[in-house]
């Protein structure tokens, strides 16, 4: 009979990867045995990234999302270009670098899910248990965003074959624009695809680190970087760089308000994938001799580089058109389709560009159920599909009501005249991100003692570690509580 719990013999033998124990720590000397037993207890019962490399890119793939494409163009256009990414780039650099490298070390240093892992870290170092419920946010959070997120990504998938079979040939804004609301307006077609996306994501999901997450960063990765740069290449081709260019980077100061401001922190919290857990329980399956801040490095540059140059391919066929950009969904959705639509061999290049989104999407989805996923497979004991699955149909059942909030429940707006997608999306941006990278920042910075975490970041120079605690402590949590309370302020007090 198929049993639902794993038998806990056997998934401990699984989880000692036989190839990571020195040769020698089976030939009976001492030493050897108890380095051999250090490194077993520094892998994780779910499994490894089988190279420092495969954490990183797997990192790059939860980052790069729709946040880098979809939303990070529209934003800096909106809030005077360059000027907004100055204060994006100093947000990143401030706030997001120390607390990805903070949330990293938590998985690191724990190897469980985020909610066991902090909860170690806290006993180790006789702190209340409550930290724990920074893991706790963490999976509702990522589970709310992902039922969210892949109604979204639904809508792409559905665009990938709309714009192959040439459905926008010639079209104007006013068709692409009907069109969408056309589909949005339809549940069963929205439903269908949102399905489709969610049951593809935890297939993978359900098969594991090593044969399921790891082989989709595999395939998908390089494909998301050849996809991106050919897209580039084709709005370089059709003649809009330059306005693009000019429409992303021109600096207008008086554009950037204070809400520019509150937007870039959001963003940056949202597009590195941070304060929810998710790169946490990435980071507990990182090799243990990969270096967190070189990792993380790598990570914030790639992710910051992938949405400038989204950015700038998106103008660069918008504007070859001789349109120009609209925010939102209309952005993606309707401006891109007519662009696309009126270009040479633009069915083929949309349906390539909607792929590319797709694929991006797809890579940032699975990281959003593994703290969840980690969470239940070590406390029921129970297997990883099994898990999966009914996370999955958690997420399907949130998601049904992001889904109708576009149809049939566009009226059902219990507050402030949000609809269930709205709350889901404002809740998770405005609270569950900053509050948990807050907490983590604050955990790190004043509950674990400064030389253990200089020792476990490898931060070596005596300026270095003043340079970190300054920026975990201090730094980072300020900034982030003035943005939150500033936001809070704007948002709810009428302001
Ligand atoms: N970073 C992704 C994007 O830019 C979205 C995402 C994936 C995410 N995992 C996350 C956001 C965890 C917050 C927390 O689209």
């Amino acid at each position: 009979m198929l049993s639902l719990f794993a038998p806990p013999r056997i998934r401990r033998a699984k989880s000692i990867n036989a190839d990571r124990i020195k040769p020698f720590s089976i030939s009976g000397s001492v030493e050897g045995h108890l380095e051999g037993m250090a490194e077993s207890q520094n892998q994780s019962q779910h499994g490894m990234w089988s190279s420092g490399a495969l954490f990183v890119l797997a990192a790059v793939g939860s980052a790069v999302g729709l946040g880098n494409i979809w939303k990070f163009p529209y934003i800096t256009g909106e809030n005077g270009g360059g000027a907004f990414l100055l204060v994006y780039l100093i947000c990143i650099c401030l706030i997001g670098f120390p607390v990805m490298m903070a949330e990293i070390m938590l998985g690191k240093q724990g190897r469980m899910s985020p909610i066991n892992s902090v909860l170690k870290l806290a006993h180790e170092n006789n702190r209340s248990s409550k930290w724990s419920l920074i893991g706790w946010a963490g999976m509702v959070g990522g589970i709310i965003i992902l039922s969210f997120y892949a109604v979204i990504a639904g809508w792409i998938s559905a665009y990938i074959y709309q714009l192959f079979s040439g459905a926008f040939q010639g079209a104007d804004g006013g068709a692409t624009g009907e069109a969408f609301k056309k589909f949005t307006d339809s549940p069963a077609q929205v439903l269908l695809w949102f399905t489709l996306f969610m049951a593809v994501t935890i297939f993978v999901v359900a098969r594991g680190v090593n044969k399921g997450l790891e082989i989709a960063i595999r395939i998908c990765m390089p494909l998301i970087f050849v996809l991106l740069l050919v897209m580039l290449v084709y709005g370089i081709l059709q003649g809009g760089f330059w306005d693009g260019f000019k429409y992303m980077f021109h600096v207008d100061f008086s554009k950037l308000k204070l809400n520019g401001l509150l937007v870039a922190m959001g963003h940056a919290f949202f597009t590195l994938s941070i304060g929810m857990g998710a790169i946490m329980a990435y980071g507990a399956y990182m090799p243990q001799r990969e270096s967190v801040k070189s990792a993380v490095s790598v990570i914030v540059i790639v992710d910051t580089l992938v949405a400038l140059v989204a950015g700038l391919a998106i103008f660069s066929i918008v504007y070859a058109h001789g349109m120009s950009p609209s925010d939102g969904p209309g952005l993606l959705f309707v401006t891109a389709p007519v662009a696309f639509g009126n270009l040479p061999l633009g069915s083929i290049f949309g349906g390539l560009f909607f792929l590319f989104v797709a694929f991006a999407a797809f890579t940032s989805a699975i990281s959003l159920t593994e703290p969840a996923i980690a969470y239940f497979v070590e406390e029921m004991n129970a297997r990883r599909w099994v898990v999966a699955l009914v996370i999955g149909a958690i997420t399907w059942v949130l998601g049904v009501g992001s889904v109708f909030s576009f149809n049939l429940w566009s009226d059902f707006q219990p507050i402030f005249g949000w609809t269930i997608f709205d709350i889901f999306d404002k809740l998770t941006q405005w609270f569950f991100l900053p509050l948990g990278g807050l907490a983590i920042a604050v955990f790190v910075g004043f509950f674990l003692p400064w030389q253990k975490v200089w020792d476990y970041l490898e931060i070596k120079s005596q300026w270095a570690r003043y340079v970190w605690v300054a920026l975990i402590s201090v730094v980072a949590p300020i900034s982030i509580l003035v943005v939150f309370a500033l936001t809070i302020v704007q948002h709810f007090a009428g302001g």
